[in-house]
């Protein structure tokens, strides 16, 4: 019934894809900005201790059982059951995943959209077409109808190639071109005026608030949307990899991609925000609160760069491009979630799966789009806030307490004959069993009370 399944061709390839789908608007524009309005440091580090911590072994859970089952998650969870209780709630966990990745790349695709339509409003800008310039950069319902439109397009277009000539080829163009142009930025904003004072709120942390309940939730939300896991996403990424790589390091080795760009991400946002206040331009309100937490950068970024002149245009053109290639190679991952699962499941031909099932995605999109104000809030802390960390516990679950132990043993010894000597094997399984759904659920708990 299955067709025949894509590989990534190279260790490099499947770093690449696997770094595109995390490294997305969560780094660049979700972490610098929650990090600004949660005391910068604090929140930083936070971040960095939930990544590690519960992020990379959760992300490992779902590598081994995806490549061990070179299928979706769906009939990965069934395949490593023991029983049909236990194959009923895999297959459930997975659809839920799937559905809840089709939800992210709902909303996903609309922001998306804004940052082409940003982009693109450099041209508009230079070329001084005030009128063109309005509609691209306010919020409207055509110019978030046609960017969304256009941003599914491109996912679609990609993901109809597949998995060598799509997911590959693409995040290997897209991902450099992504950091060099990251890096380029970060230096440029670091030498203007008022850059250190962001630097510094960035760096020294407030512990006080390193502490608080929501911003140790935010910081969960934020780590695993981040690595994007739970959906499903890495399981599916994970059965494109050949037998013999060695997966404790690839996972770590996106983890750290991911991290990093985020890291180096806040080093862009924050002091480009204290850049515009040095500019005049109003980032707090007299609370003390940050003002436009979510639109921060459709906000304070482009009314920074327009007080940059030319420069400003530039900079500005740099910035929207590198966040609409960040988006695609993480919305490529998630189509192919849902595709996956009806190619294999239902037999369905790739293009005719993508087409139709990015079809129904955008019909969501629109949905959003008439109802924004009641919807788009909502959507995004349903799948980000709880379900990822929910369903990641159950991948933990799986991984730790269902799939029999000399399997996964087995699945591991493939890329690495010497695993149980490694570290890694002396920590990972207690840790997944134990310590990643006590504290998932321990961090759920407070919220809760709190
Ligand atoms: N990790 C992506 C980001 O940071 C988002 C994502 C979530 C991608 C879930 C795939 C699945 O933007």
């Amino acid at each position: 019934m299955a067709a025949a399944r894509g590989e990534f061709s190279s260790r490099l390839g499947f770093i690449m894809a696997a770094a595109g789908s995390a490294v997305g608007l969560g780094n660049i524009w979700g972490f610098p900005t929650q990090a600004a309005s949660n005391g910068g440091a604090a929140f930083l580090l936070v971040y960095l201790f939930l990544a590690f911590t519960l992020a990379y072994p959760a992300l490992m859970a779902e590598l081994i059982i995806g490549r061990h089952a070179h299928a979706n998650a769906v009939s990965a969870l069934r395949l490593i059951s023991p029983n049909r209780l236990l194959r009923g709630l895999g297959a459930c966990t997975g659809i839920v995943g799937f559905i809840v990745a089709s939800l992210i790349l709902s909303f996903y695709a609309i922001v998306a959209g804004w940052m082409i339509a940003f982009c693109l409003s450099a041209f508009s800008t230079l070329l001084g077409l005030g009128n063109i310039n309005a509609w691209l950069t306010e919020f409207g319902f055509s110019r978030n109808l046609s960017f969304m439109l256009l941003f599914m397009c491109l996912t679609i277009g990609i993901i109809s190639g597949g998995v060598r000539e799509g997911i590959e080829r693409w995040s290997e163009r897209l991902m450099p071109m992504l950091l060099v142009s990251l890096v380029l930025l970060v230096i440029y904003v670091l030498t203007l005026d008022g850059a250190m004072e962001g630097l510094k709120i960035y760096l020294l942390p407030d512990f006080e608030r390193a502490l608080s309940p929501k911003l140790i939730i935010s910081a969960l939300g934020a780590a695993f949307f981040s690595l994007s896991l739970g959906v499903g996403t890495m399981l599916i990424y994970g059965s494109y990899i050949k037998d013999e790589e060695n997966l404790p390091v690839v996972g770590s080795l996106v983890t750290l991609v991911d991290i990093s760009i985020a890291v180096l991400a806040g080093f862009l946002v924050l002091p480009a925000m204290y850049v515009a206040l040095h500019n005049g331009v109003e980032i707090f309100t007299p609370a003390g609160q940050l003002i436009s937490e979510d639109t921060l950068i459709f906000t304070v970024l482009p009314e920074l760069f327009a007080t940059m002149g030319l420069a400003g245009t530039v900079v500005s053109f740099v910035f929207f491009f590198l966040m609409s290639i960040a988006a695609l190679t993480s919305s490529i991952s998630m189509l192919e979630v849902p595709v996956a699962y009806v190619i294999e499941e239902h037999g369905v031909q790739r293009k005719a799966a993508v087409w139709v099932i990015g079809g129904l995605i955008a019909l969501v999109s629109v949905v959003i789009l008439l109802n924004f104000s009641a919807l788009f809030g909502l959507v995004v802390a349903f799948t980000t806030r709880y379900s990822q960390p929910l369903l990641g516990f159950m991948f933990c679950i799986y991984a730790g307490w269902i799939w029999h132990r000399d399997q996964l043993l087995g699945e591991l010894r493939k890329g690495n004959p010497d695993v149980e000597d490694t570290l890694f094997w002396k920590i990972w399984p207690w840790y997944v069993r134990v310590i990643c759904p006590v504290i998932i659920l321990a961090i759920f708990a407070q919220s809760l009370w709190g």
